[in-house]
């Protein structure tokens, strides 16, 4: 497509939210704030904010055990918020389990799945373009239980190659495989149904991180049928400390507990216990609850947006900000090279000025984005680059927001005299 076309083609879809979220009408020095760092966290809408502040004003008690009002209406609060948060990703209630953040749900899975089931000799597989947080937990399961790690690759292209995967799988050796909905560095988004799919007819379990796709896309975990799904609630419009662990039935039930402690007991005797029913025998300890009830209120927004919406406004906001990176000399783009198959995160590398030097220089204009390895350091050493620039879309974002990223840009290459 050319600059001009993706310039006079309107999007779509496009939503005009901005005035939703509070901390967009911040002003720094004068002058607007450009936010593109939405796949580090995302902003919060009003109604986020007064739904906490509401739990804490009118509803505050502890849950679940509380027969007077106020626990009542915290119980029905935190319990609905979830009810809906499964309804949302096509999940149902009992195996959807809060967490304190994706990480967490996948260190769950790691920990009362993995340490029974994964042993000496077996192989856990995962991918070049996992975050941290979908690498670490099986590295440390691994060297405790003598399993290996292997990794599919990621091609030039930015994507998995599924023919590879069929050959790891056909070793025989997988007990787990790993991957991200969509990649926080390149954008891809995976085909994790097909994937889920094939692991599953090895005999092996799935595991999807989804913190990138459920504030991006329609996610439907029915649809994608993947063992367990994982994702975190900041980057979905909600507050920090919740995440989300969609599990199959089967596997939650036959699982020992990750965590012990209050409110995952049923009998707690001298020396045995016996464990509460899904999914609250994985959520030991008081629940965070105003946090829960933020997550319920960030659903029925996005709800409210519809995701459909929501993935087209982003797909076109992708395509736009591709063809006007493409503007700036000496930018290059990381990953797909169509908006088709990728999320709204763009990795770049501005020739002759580090990703730091980037992002600092173009802060100077109020515009955020994320310099360094993005918590994907074996991704980095793939793609043979120390760190890169990362401007990435929320639903609020339109293109005044693209355009000053690609202004400041060009001040930042004036500065270094390129050009
Ligand atoms: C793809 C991906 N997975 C997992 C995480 C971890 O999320 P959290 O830190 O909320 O657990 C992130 C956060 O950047 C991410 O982008």
């Amino acid at each position: 497509m050319s600059a001009s076309a993706a310039t006079s083609a309107a999007p779509p879809a496009p939503l005009d939210i901005r005035g939703d979220f509070p901390v967009l009408a911040r002003r720094i020095d004068g002058r607007p704030l450009v936010y593109l760092d939405s796949a580090a966290t995302s902003q919060k809408p009003e109604s986020v904010i007064a739904a906490i502040d509401d739990y804490y004003r009118h509803h505050n008690a502890n849950i679940h055990r509380g027969v007077y009002t106020l626990a009542q209406e915290a119980t029905e609060m935190f319990e609905g918020a979830r009810a809906r948060v499964a309804a949302f990703c096509g999940g149902v209630a009992d195996t959807t389990i809060f967490t304190r953040n994706a990480t967490e749900a996948i260190n769950l899975v790691a920990y009362a799945w993995g340490r029974e089931h994964i042993g000496r000799g077996d192989v856990v597989l995962i991918t070049q373009m996992e975050h941290h947080s979908n690498i670490v937990p099986w590295q440390m399961l691994c060297q405790e239980v003598g399993a290996q790690l292997r990794y599919l690759d990621v091609g030039d292209d930015g994507a998995l190659s599924l023919g590879q995967l069929d050959s790891e799988l056909a070793g025989g050796r997988v007990k787990l495989c790993a991957f991200a909905h969509i990649s926080n560095v390149l954008g891809t988004i995976n085909p994790v149904a097909e994937m889920a799919s094939r692991v599953r007819a090895a005999g092996a379990v799935s595991l999807v991180d989804g913190s990138q796709a459920v504030p991006q896309l329609p996610v439907d975990v029915g649809v994608i049928d993947a063992d367990f799904y994982a994702w975190t609630g900041h980057k979905a419009l909600g507050p920090t400390g919740i995440g989300v662990l969609h599990g199959r039935r089967e596997l939650l039930e036959r699982m020992r507990p990750f965590l012990g402690g209050g409110d995952m007991i049923r009998t707690v005797d001298w020396e045995t216990s016996t464990w509460n029913d899904l999914p609250w025998k994985f959520e030991a300890g008081t629940s965070m609850v105003a946090e829960g009830v933020g997550l319920g209120a960030a659903i029925d927004y996005l709800a409210a947006l519809g995701m459909e919406n929501v993935r087209a406004h982003e797909r076109e906001l992708t395509r736009y900000a591709l063809v006007r990176l493409g503007e700036v000399g000496g930018v290059r783009v990381i990953g797909p090279v169509g908006a088709d198959e990728r999320g709204g995160v763009i990795s770049f590398e501005v020739e002759g000025i580090h990703p730091h030097d980037v992002a600092d220089l173009i802060n100077r204009e109020n515009v955020c984005v994320r310099a360094g390895h993005h918590c994907a350091m074996p991704l980095m050493r793939r793609l043979g680059v120390p760190a890169t620039a990362r401007a990435s879309l929320g639903p609020y974002n339109d293109r005044s927001d693209v355009d000053a990223l690609v202004a400041a840009l060009l001040k930042a290459r004036d500065v270094f005299e390129i050009g």
